[in-house]
């Protein structure tokens, strides 16, 4: 048997333990396991290389992915999904591997229900939008980098008796700075599903807070809408989803906050520094776990299904569940939050 892995979308911590669980699961039932570079890129133009036993040592502490990423999209190029299903007849591949978040899984079931791929599917994001799943890796990793950030910020807030706003990453979806700011401490959280930013309550809130501390700490998500502010022609990549990173929305809050308060406030904008380093042990044993279980699921011939962490288990559950919806903050998560900023 013989077994292709990609990893597309944007990197993540976790990904390198996932491709050492699928080479050496495949080791251990006698397989041979090809790398495809680049995500969807490498089967759309055959960029492989073979992972053998001393391709996988040592990338339990590695962030980003051995592979290689793009948001190469197969359905967008040129002859692109005939292009993937001719490589995956001349590499005589038996399976395969897709890592990835919504937009790579998606391409992969839509491969499966429409030319009946074998395919088996492994989520990562650091936004942890996966629907069926309770958690994505890569996700734990941009957290503990976010908090070590917002807690770097408040030091220098704190002698400087400023307002501290932390812009963090996380797409549409509100969890990474939701979790950075509840297990950071911060005095007040700005999530996209929110709609648009609530400014009176915001700035009441942090007024009491600012007059009891003459310092306090925001954390913004990148994809919260600021009223009044015109984002402008967005460039949108080729998925369809909007590239965020020019919104400064986080310069934003700072402009209103000093306008409203009349105290000085800076913001620190991580962007990708909360996408690479070494990954937590959660995230290297998420990984890791999958990788093995993605190759199970081949075996068992569950074409058409992703691994989902659910509970303390990884399962295998159809595809369909974990693309098409996002998973974004519940009203109970924020309700937490509410209890939390005094
Ligand atoms: O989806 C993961 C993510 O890190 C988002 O949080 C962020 O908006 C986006 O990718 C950034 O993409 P890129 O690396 O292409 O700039």
């Amino acid at each position: 048997m013989k077994i292709g892995v990609l990893t597309g979308g944007g990197d993540c911590p976790g990904l390198n333990p996932a491709i050492r669980g699928v080479v050496l699961q495949a080791l251990h039932f006698g397989w041979e396991t090809i790398g495809f570079n680049d995500g969807w890129k490498g089967i759309v133009e055959g960029l492989t290389e073979p992972l053998d036993i001393h391709k996988v040592e040592g990338l339990m502490s590695k962030g980003g992915s051995m592979l290689g990423n793009s948001r190469t999209n197969p359905y967008k190029e040129d002859g692109g999904v005939e292009k993937v299903l001719k490589n995956i007849k001349k590499f005589e591949l038996d399976g395969l591997v897709v890592l990835g978040g919504d937009d790579t899984l998606g391409v992969a079931n839509k491969l499966y229900n429409e030319h009946k791929v074998n395919i088996v599917g492994i989520p990562k994001t650091m936004d942890n939008d996966l629907s069926a799943t309770d958690y994505t890796f890569g996700f734990d990793t941009a957290v503990n980098l976010a908090v070590n950030a917002l807690e770097v910020l408040r030091d220098t807030g704190r002698s400087h008796r400023r307002i501290m706003v932390l812009e963090v990453m996380g797409r549409h979806a509100g969890w990474v700075a939701l979790f950075t700011a509840i297990a950071g401490e911060a005095d007040w959280v700005l999530l996209p599903e929110d709609g648009d930013v609530d400014v009176g309550k915001m700035c009441e809130h942090l007024e009491k807070v600012y007059k009891r501390r003459k310092c306090a700490t925001v954390v913004v998500s990148e994809g919260i809408s600021v009223p009044g502010q015109d984002v402008g022609k967005e460039k949108l990549d080729q998925f369809g989803h909007m590239i965020l990173k020019r919104r400064e929305v986080g310069r934003q809050i700072v402009e209103i906050l000093e306008k409203k308060l009349g105290v000085e406030a800076r913001v620190g904008v991580i962007g990708h520094m909360q996408r690479g380093g070494p990954p937590t042990i959660f995230d290297r044993m998420l990984g890791v776990r999958t990788g093995v279980k993605a190759v199970d699921l081949v075996k068992e011939k569950k074409f058409g299904t992703m691994v989902a962490l659910q509970g303390t288990k990884v399962v295998g559950v159809p595809l369909e569940d974990g693309v098409g919806k996002l998973n974004t903050v519940t009203k109970e998560w924020s309700e937490l939050a509410s209890v939390l900023f005094k």
